[in-house]
């Protein structure tokens, strides 16, 4: 693993989008499978910046999100689908049928999860994912105890992750209580890895996830495994790390 540990909030973004968007310039027609949530937005921020400037273009890009709230249409504003629009689709030169989001309004859970994988296969698998982390760990909506062999499926969101996504509906009984999201096999068939973390909130959950044992109580520790991850943070979330003996790049 390689670790970038960047001051601030705004460097760290620059440092994910930087290695976003070499992989795009290298490989013009790259699988990005894409990541939600607050800690990404910075990085996205930047593609869209640089897009404006002309030195990138996503033209011939796919995309695959990783998860997607099971009962909110794509026009919700706290819907995947939304955010992805938001906070960058709608400002690059992607091309909409080349972005895809779980459709959290199937009728058939199980038909829509079969059917993103078969997608996921059919585009050649992913080059590069983008990850979060949850506070318990989880990466996607893969919440503690869930099986690593698992492809996308239902979930049921624990009590933490339903706490920390009040902040964005405002109400603690919007948030659904169910989620489609890719399982950690997807995941960890990605070619590439690219987890971003940011905050002092995330500093233990970080330290027990690279260096503690690889547990399905902890999702994210299963990366451990992975042949090519980057971990890029701030300071205030990779302090524990570092103090516990992991090297960093820079
Ligand atoms: P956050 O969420 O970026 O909003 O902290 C990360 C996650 O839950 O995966």
């Amino acid at each position: 693993m390689r670790v970038y540990l960047s001051e601030d909030y705004k460097s760290m973004s620059r440092r994910a989008a930087n290695i976003l968007s070499a992989q795009v310039i290298t490989k013009p027609d790259s699988v990005l499978g894409l990541a939600t949530g607050g800690t990404p937005v910075g990085a996205y921020q930047q593609l869209v910046e640089w897009y404006q400037k002309g030195d990138l273009s996503f033209a011939e890009t796919r995309s695959v999100n990783l998860d997607e709230y099971y009962g909110l249409s794509p026009r919700h504003e706290q819907s995947y689908r939304y955010f992805m629009q938001v906070n960058l689709f709608d400002h690059i030169d992607i091309k909409y049928e080349n972005t895809h989001v779980l459709d959290g309004l199937a009728k058939s859970p199980v038909a829509e999860c079969a059917r993103y994988n078969q997608l996921i296969r059919s585009l050649g698998g992913i080059d590069l994912q983008l990850l979060g982390m949850g506070h318990n760990g989880h990466i996607a909506f893969n919440e503690p105890g869930d099986g690593f062999e698992l492809e996308t499926h239902l979930v049921t969101l624990t009590e933490s992750t339903i706490e920390a996504n009040t902040r964005f509906f405002g109400r603690r009984e919007d948030v659904p209580r169910q989620a489609l999201s890719m399982g950690i096999k997807n995941i960890m068939q990605a070619r590439r890895i690219l987890i971003m973390v940011s905050g002092e909130a995330k500093a233990d959950i970080v330290c027990r996830a690279f260096r503690g044992p690889i547990s399905t109580q902890v999702p994210a520790s299963i990366l451990q495994l992975h042949p090519d991850v980057t971990l890029v943070g701030d300071r205030e979330a990779l302090h524990k790390l570092v103090e516990a003996g992991e090297p960093v790049c820079g």
